[in-house]
């Protein structure tokens, strides 16, 4: 169905109205290269003409054939059964070959196409590779010359496509030609490959021009190295400090040891005299208000005193043995008993 409309178009374009088809209407095409146009028809016609801008460039006669004026300019015979073809080739085309383009068929209406004709030109990063520390940054500058219209330039790096907001581009027309600069900031992460990108829209592929930034390692050992050398020299002070802690702490322990130690010395040396006697020192002194003279033998068993005093004493080695210890009792009960006086003594236990 959509063939068969297109046919119909077709023929509505070309037989039924007799106007001659030329396409396409818009060629964009880079300096010396080729552009081509066609023009179709299906009525017989005898006479063809072909302008550049206004200069009639060539002739073709249906009878006598093709009449070129000038070598650049060709024609390629397309014509069929149905319908008349006819492909005009403008080769090695010229800056100023920029604009109309038309084609008379006697007296029907000229069809007219644009032409329009670009310029590549050069691209090249400024300066080669280039070589910063980590973390510094690196300007590229990319100029892009001879142009026409003005080219879009583009950065690469890494094989990633630099956003357009990360550069900047200027350009300057000279003699109808257009100059660009770009320049790209790079912070040095690693070594990447920079590319800058130049293009208009009759290239296809465009341009480019590929350096390398080289990132030295170099700020990274001075960081290690001032990292290090701090934590060295904190590490160093703080074991100073612990040495210093440690040892005045030792200090304090000695001496608040030596005193407990004079303490116990002492103690040890009272309950020592009391040992050297080898028997329980009596207290005849003591006196407990409220005691009778029933003194017992259990009030004196050894649980008794070691329950009620000198408790310390049994860190004491055993200068003295059991024996002693009992006999000690014995004797100071004895005593007690003999004398029978309501006296408590106090023995240690050694
Ligand atoms: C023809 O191409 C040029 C350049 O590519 C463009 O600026 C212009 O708008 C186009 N014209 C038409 C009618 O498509
Ligand atoms: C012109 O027509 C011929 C035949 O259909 C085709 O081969 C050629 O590519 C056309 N040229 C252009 C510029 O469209
Ligand atoms: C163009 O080609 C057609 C078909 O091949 C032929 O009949 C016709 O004579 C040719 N025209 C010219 C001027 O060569
Ligand atoms: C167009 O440019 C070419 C060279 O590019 C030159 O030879 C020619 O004279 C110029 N034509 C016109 C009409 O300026
Ligand atoms: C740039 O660096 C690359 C890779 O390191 C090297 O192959 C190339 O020769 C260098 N180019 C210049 C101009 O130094
Ligand atoms: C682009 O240029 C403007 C003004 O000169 C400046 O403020 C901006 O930082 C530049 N941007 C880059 C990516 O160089």
């Amino acid at each position: 169905m959509a063939s068969v409309f297109f046919t119909l178009l077709l023929l509505y374009a070309t037989g039924v109205s007799g106007v001659p088809q030329l396409e396409p209407l818009n060629v964009t095409v880079l300096r010396g290269s080729e552009a081509r146009f066609n023009i179709s028809l299906s009525e017989e016609w005898y006479s063809m003409s072909w302008m550049l801008k206004t200069v009639l460039v060539l002739t073709i006669n249906s009878g006598t054939g093709v009449s070129e004026h000038n070598r650049r300019f060709a024609v390629t015979n397309y014509s069929s059964a149905d319908i008349y073809c006819w492909e005009f080739i403008i080769r090695d085309v010229w800056r100023n070959d920029t604009g109309d383009v038309s084609c008379g068929v006697q007296e029907k209406p000229t069809q007219t196409a644009q032409l329009f004709v670009q310029e590549s030109g050069t691209v090249r990063i400024v300066g080669g590779n280039m070589t910063v520390a980590q973390g510094h940054q690196a300007i590229f500058r990319c100029e892009a010359s001879g142009w026409f219209p003005k080219p879009t330039v583009s950065w690469v790096v890494d094989g990633v496509v630099v956003d357009q907001n990360s550069y900047n581009s200027s350009s300057e027309a000279l003699d109808g030609l257009y100059n660009s600069i770009s320049l790209l900031t790079v912070r040095g992460v690693n070594s990447v490959q920079v590319k800058c990108l130049a293009s208009v829209s009759a290239l296809t592929t465009p341009l480019s021009s590929s350096f390398y930034l080289v990132v030295e390692p170099h700020d990274w050992t001075v960081l290690i190295a001032v990292v290090c050398s701090i934590g060295g020299f904190a590490l160093l002070v703080l074991l100073i400090l612990g040495i210093v802690f440690c040892c005045k702490r030792r200090k304090e322990a000695k001496s608040s040891y030596q005193k407990e130690m004079g303490r116990t010395g002492s103690q040890i040396q009272m309950s020592g005299g009391a040992v050297g006697q080898k028997q329980g020192k009596e207290n005849p002194a003591y006196v407990i208000d409220g005691q009778t003279t029933g003194v017992t033998h259990s009030e004196f068993n050894d649980s008794g005193y070691i329950q009620t005093n000198y408790t310390k004493h049994f860190e004491i080695p055993d200068l003295v043995n059991g024996n002693q210890a009992a006999n000690g009792h014995a004797s100071a009960y004895n005593i007690l008993g003999g004398t029978g006086v309501r006296k408590h003594r106090h023995v240690t236990i050694v």
